[in-house]
């Protein structure tokens, strides 16, 4: 009953939101042009692990900077560590319920941060009960340490970024969007209708690896329409960490990367098998690896479909043993060679945090509900012309 109820409230204020855009729908023509400040400015992502928290800048020259990775406090870990192995607040699998109440919050309360959570802590202040930092300021310290480590690298202040996160059904695109609120943020993530709410580890690492990528991103749905006959691949995406191990199936509908709607497929979530418990673990280790191997195996024989891509992620992953491991246990699948094959292009600390800055660059150049007219790039390049040539006569 209450998820009809939501369902409806959902469908209505987004399509309220859609019939309120119609003079500036994205069959329309934008007004102004994009400057050359936000058009050329780096694409930032930052990647929120379980662990620590990664950014990287993605320069409009092609440069990718691995600027930071910082770990999280205890307060974070822990925080973290009731996420991944919560429900969700709906007792629900299905992804697209899942974001029923955060797409309902976000519509709600669409640029504050949620007054509720203002008011509530008031209140709790006003009645002299202590409060503790809450999950979005938890989320937040460690968002503000990136921030500032990538102004630095940036040398400008941050405005606006893409945050990439595990995809725990607990931690809603609300929370973090919540704690970017805090830091006076902006996200490139559902700034308008036709894009995507979230962004999870699985597709960003997806994207990072180059998988998906359209030619023409300047149009959403030319994008799309160049993966419109293409095979749905299954993304397998392990990550490691020494606190944990976690695997998602990411099933897409077409082999996009950035869909529209993100979430894992299924996921699995270990706190005992981090690379420390290995280690440390000297009498039993073979029982431990024995049960890695088995762990990982789970979701790839639960799959409905057969896995197509083995992606990794983490600050453990690359370790000789678990690789070893991780190419045993998919060899004992009987994959496809090709699929078998486990590439290790880029370093999977960063991968996801890549993705993220990679949508975040190519978002930089596209307004989010029109088209710009053709005039735009050539405005531009006057723009950059008087720019360098002002910075010459300094
Ligand atoms: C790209 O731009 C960044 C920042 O302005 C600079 O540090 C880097 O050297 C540039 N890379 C190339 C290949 O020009």
């Amino acid at each position: 009953m209450t998820m009809r109820l939501l369902w409806w409230m959902c469908s209505l204020t987004h399509f309220v939101s859609l019939v309120s855009a119609d003079s500036d729908c994205i069959g329309t023509w934008c007004d102004t042009c994009l400057p050359v400040t936000i058009h050329d400015a780096p694409g930032v992502g930052f990647d929120l692990t379980p662990l620590y928290g990664t950014a990287v800048v993605d320069y409009y020259n092609g440069t990718v900077v691995e600027v930071a990775k910082i770990r999280g406090n205890p307060e974070y870990l822990e925080l973290m560590a009731r996420l991944a192995t919560s429900k969700p607040v709906l007792q629900s699998t299905r992804n697209f319920m899942h974001e029923l109440p955060s797409c309902l919050v976000e519509y709600l309360f669409p640029s504050v941060w949620s007054p509720w959570r203002d008011w509530w802590r008031w209140l709790n202040v006003k009645l002299g009960r202590p409060i503790k930092a809450d999950g979005v300021e938890i989320i937040s310290d460690l968002l503000q340490e990136l921030k500032i480590a990538t102004e630095k690298a940036i040398s400008q202040p941050l405005d606006r970024v893409a945050v990439t996160e595990p995809g725990f059904q607990a931690l809603s695109p609300a929370m973090v969007n919540a704690a970017l609120r805090v830091l006076g943020l902006r996200t490139w993530l559902r700034d308008s209708v036709y894009y995507p709410s979230r962004l999870v580890e699985g597709d960003a690492v997806y994207a990072a690896n180059g998988y998906g990528l359209c030619i023409n991103y300047l149009d959403r749905f030319q994008c799309a329409d160049e993966f419109a006959n293409s095979p749905a691949p299954t993304v397998f995406v392990v990550s490691y960490n020494h606190n944990l191990l976690y695997t998602s199936i990411m099933d897409y509908a077409t082999s996009e990367a950035f869909p529209y709607v993100s979430s894992p497929e299924a996921q699995l979530v270990d706190y005992e098998l981090g690379l420390d418990n290995l280690l440390e673990n000297d009498q039993d280790q073979t029982v431990f690896w024995d049960r890695l191997r088995s762990q990982l195996q789970i979701l790839p024989r639960e799959s409905e479909y057969t896995i197509t891509h083995i992606l990794l992620a983490g600050e453990s992953v690359t370790h000789p043993r678990f690789l070893a491991s991780l190419r045993e246990s998919m060899s004992e699948l009987s994959l496809g060679p090709a699929t078998a094959k486990i590439q290790l292009a880029i370093d999977p600390t960063f991968a996801a945090a890549r993705g993220a800055a990679l949508y975040a660059r190519r978002r930089q150049e596209v307004p989010s509900d029109c088209y710009e007219k053709l005039e735009c790039e050539e405005m531009r390049l006057r723009e950059r012309f008087h720019t360098s040539t002002r910075e010459e006569l300094r």
